[in-house]
């Protein structure tokens, strides 16, 4: 990964992805329909303009977007959907917008149905404010933590242990492609490897694919997978941000499922243990709910991670990110007993030699049939198988810690 190659070269200051122009040539629009070359040109549009919009948390952009009711320029049409007069946008801008199929009438005037956001250099295509649709495609504040994540951790493995690029890095529920793209522009010139997005949301990979090309990543596939059950091997790189929450209307951006929203990222812990690549890597950001002062997430993960053998801090870390988010959700009675949501890290590094891994989870299924808890549908990942030391302490900004696997008792609830 060139940018990890050399660690002195510096990160943009203030959203995560950094991308090499020079490296990412001008992408072709080949594969992309009618419609989304029409987005990606869009987005092409707003760059030349200069167009630049961070996103906001869902509660921030309803009280900003309500101190007006009328868009004025183009970050209020396209970042702060507000409804705005047909003769606002420039005639090429508002054609490109029909062209999307992106655009209502309302009583109010028109109103675009996707938002452009900054990420790094680009601009990464997403669903208007607010995302109430099931098939809402996600983008925010979660997405540049997460890119931090990434970052930091792929660059502290290549400066403790430079490894060959992956051949292949799965942007699991890619939502917009981010942590993809990202991954994209931190590869070498010459790597030849392949981003696959991954998502249970058709609309996500419908613009995975727009956010991709406009972004210049040479070579990517968009594949429709729950978790990563149609994914094929090799597997070398996973990045995960799943939903993490319990959203009564099951939206797929939002809900997790199992106790208190942990059920998807307790999945991919058990299929990345599985499918990994000898020395793959999994880099997943979630949250965590805390009841009374202990960790639930760490509490599931912890004894199926001890099993497998893993080295707590260099194979395993476990990072708090963020002590508290989503406040507003615990006066829901779903969330009556948890004190707090916290957002995590957590990498997995399968060790560089074959077997440890799927022998660990013969003997993981063995065991959950016997508790039960949190047993997750693994038979039917093995039947769909298309198939270090980190020495620095790396804390979050909020004193995140790595953790004993063999004590969660001691080591749950805040750091
Ligand atoms: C919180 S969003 C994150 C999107 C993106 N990775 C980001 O960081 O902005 C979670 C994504 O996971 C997807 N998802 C939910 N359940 C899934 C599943 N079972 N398999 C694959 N993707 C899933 C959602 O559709 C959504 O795009």
């Amino acid at each position: 990964m060139s940018e990890l190659l050399d660690p002195a070269r510096p990160a943009p200051a203030e959203a995560p992805p950094a991308r090499a122009p020079d490296r990412m040539a001008a992408p072709p629009d080949s594969g992309l329909d009618h419609r989304q070359q029409a987005l990606r040109a869009l987005g092409s549009a707003l760059l030349a303009r200069g167009y630049r919009f961070i996103c906001p948390t869902p509660d921030t952009q309803a009280i900003v977007a309500a101190r007006k009711p009328q868009a004025r320029d183009l970050r209020d049409v396209f970042g702060w959907s507000r409804p705005f007069a047909p003769d606002l946008l420039p005639a090429a801008l508002l054609s490109l917008l029909r062209q999307a199929d992106a655009v209502s009438v309302t009583p109010d005037g028109l109103l675009s149905r996707l938002r452009f956001s900054t990420f790094g250099d680009s601009l990464l295509v997403h669903s208007a404010w607010p995302t109430t649709q099931n098939d809402a495609v996600f983008f925010g504040p979660d997405t540049y933590r997460f890119a931090q994540l990434i970052r930091r951790t792929l660059a502290r493995r290549q400066r403790d242990r430079p490894l060959a690029p992956p051949r292949t890095v799965v942007d699991l529920g890619c939502g917009t492609g981010a942590g993809g793209i990202l991954a994209a522009s931190l590869l070498p010139p010459r790597a030849a490897t392949r981003i696959l997005f991954t998502d249970i949301n058709d609309a996500a990979l419908d613009l995975a694919a727009v956010n991709a090309t406009l972004a210049g990543v040479p070579r990517f596939t968009c594949l429709h997978s729950d978790l990563l059950t149609a994914v094929p091997d090799p597997i070398d790189l996973v990045l995960a941000n799943p939903p993490y929450l319990l959203d009564p209307e099951q939206r797929a951006y939002r809900h997790g499922g199992g106790t208190l929203g942990i059920g998807l990222s307790v999945r991919i812990v058990e299929q990345a243990l599985q499918r990994l690549a000898p020395g793959g890597l999994l880099v997943l950001y979630t949250a965590a709910p805390i009841v009374d002062g202990r960790d639930l997430l760490w509490e599931a993960l912890a004894p199926r991670l001890a099993r497998t053998g893993l080295r707590p801090g260099s194979e395993v870390r476990y990072e708090e990110i963020d002590p508290d988010v989503f406040g507003s959700e615990l006066a829901s009675p779903a969330y009556a007993r948890v004190e707090r949501i916290s957002v995590v890290g957590l990498t997995l590094q399968r060790p560089a030699h074959a077997g440890v891994g799927r022998a660990a989870l013969v003997a993981l299924d063995a065991l959950d049939a016997l508790d039960g808890v949190n047993a997750p549908d693994r038979r039917n990942d093995r039947d769909d198988d298309c198939s270090d030391d980190d020495r620095d302490d790396d804390r979050g900004p909020h004193g995140g810690a790595r953790r004993s696997l063999r004590d969660p008792a001691s080591e749950s609830g805040e750091d």
